[in-house]
């Protein structure tokens, strides 16, 4: 039998009680490393989220904007190119982006379906209440879930899918597990469905510098913030005043890395941790890498996953690409 798509919103979740212990446990593994280290995700508590939103307007950080214009000008052909009946937005981020391809399917009249999934529950309820209300007939299968864990517990295909990973947020990730995310992002495409990847390219490292190091220091205070984050959520005593923000362009690896650096020794106690830690005098803690991309890199990792580039959309300037890709 067929299913009913007729315009139902429904929500699951897949998060357990259990996932609050991610935080501990990332901070308790990356925080007692000879180099220390925190993964980027934890920078998005509710006013991280709000600072990188302001980011993404930042006169210097050219990204947001970009891929923007990119999926503005070709969201129609790939929308022909896939025959996508369904969006699976994973780490619903942007209300703008998603419209922009709702409505490219809707305009060809193929939309059937989106499946929005993210860590939060709230999000998941307002973009699925959002877009359910405004695209006439849409079904709505909502995930509560980490695009990281839970992707096996996606609904099965309406039909040929299209997912974007967008925003660079891939960058994110190192090489290897980059490719592992990659690898569970190609299932997710089984049997006809295609990838759409935004990625930052390699271009001159004082642009990308630019972008993480902004004159009104809104990149600053998201970085700091996570301090703010450990000591509300684990009971920490991180002086945060006494860290600084620290951004640069490693061009061997070809990534932003960001750093908090501490501008005197300084002692931190972690009470749910039960952790006693050390900062040396201008000490770095790594809070984020940021990869950029040449065609030849996407290829590789992509192969590496098992799935083809179809076309790399990019804008005149080359500086950012939104890569459409499928299975071998
Ligand atoms: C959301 C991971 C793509 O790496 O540019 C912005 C996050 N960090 N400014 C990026 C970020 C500092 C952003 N991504």
């Amino acid at each position: 039998m067929e299913p009913t798509l007729e315009g139902g919103v429904e929500v699951h979740t897949y998060l357990g009680p259990n996932d609050e212990r991610t935080l501990a446990d990332d901070v308790l593994d990356g925080l007692t490393r000879p180099l220390k280290e925190l993964p980027p995700k934890h920078l998005y508590d509710a006013r991280g989220s709000a600072l990188f939103d302001a980011i993404c307007e930042l006169p210097e950080y050219y990204q947001t904007r970009t891929e923007r214009l990119i999926l503005q000008t070709h969201a129609d052909d790939v929308v022909a190119r896939t025959g996508a009946v369904e969006l699976v937005e994973l780490g619903s981020g942007s209300a703008t982006k998603t419209r922009v391809l709702l409505d490219a399917m809707s305009r060809a009249a193929t939309l059937q379906r989106y499946v929005p999934v993210d860590v939060s529950a709230t999000t998941v309820h307002a973009v699925a209440e959002l877009f359910g209300g405004e695209y006439e007939g849409l079904s709505v299968y909502g995930v509560v879930g980490d695009f990281e864990r839970h992707l096996g517990h996606l609904p099965a295909p309406v039909g040929p899918r299209i997912v974007p990973f967008l925003g660079g947020t891939i960058g994110n990730f190192p090489a290897g597990s980059r490719r592992r995310l990659l690898r569970s992002l190609a299932k997710v495409l089984a049997p006809d469905g295609h990838l759409l990847l935004g990625t930052d390219l390699v271009k001159d490292p004082a642009i990308i510098e630019a972008a993480y190091n902004d004159s009104a220091g809104v990149t600053a205070q998201f970085n700091l913030n996570v301090l703010h984050v450990l000591n509300r959520e684990l009971g920490a005593d991180f002086d945060v005043p006494a860290f600084e923000h620290v951004a640069f362009y490693d061009r061997t690896q070809e990534w932003i890395e960001m750093r908090l650096r501490a501008t005197a020794p300084q002692h931190v106690r972690i009470e749910a941790l039960d952790l006693d830690i050390e900062f040396a005098n201008r000490e770095e803690m790594r809070t984020e890498i940021s990869a950029k991309f040449t065609h030849e890199r996407l290829r590789a990792d992509l192969a590496a996953a098992g799935l083809e580039l179809v076309e790399v959309f990019t804008d005149p300037d080359e500086l950012f690409a939104v890569s459409l890709a499928r299975l071998v």
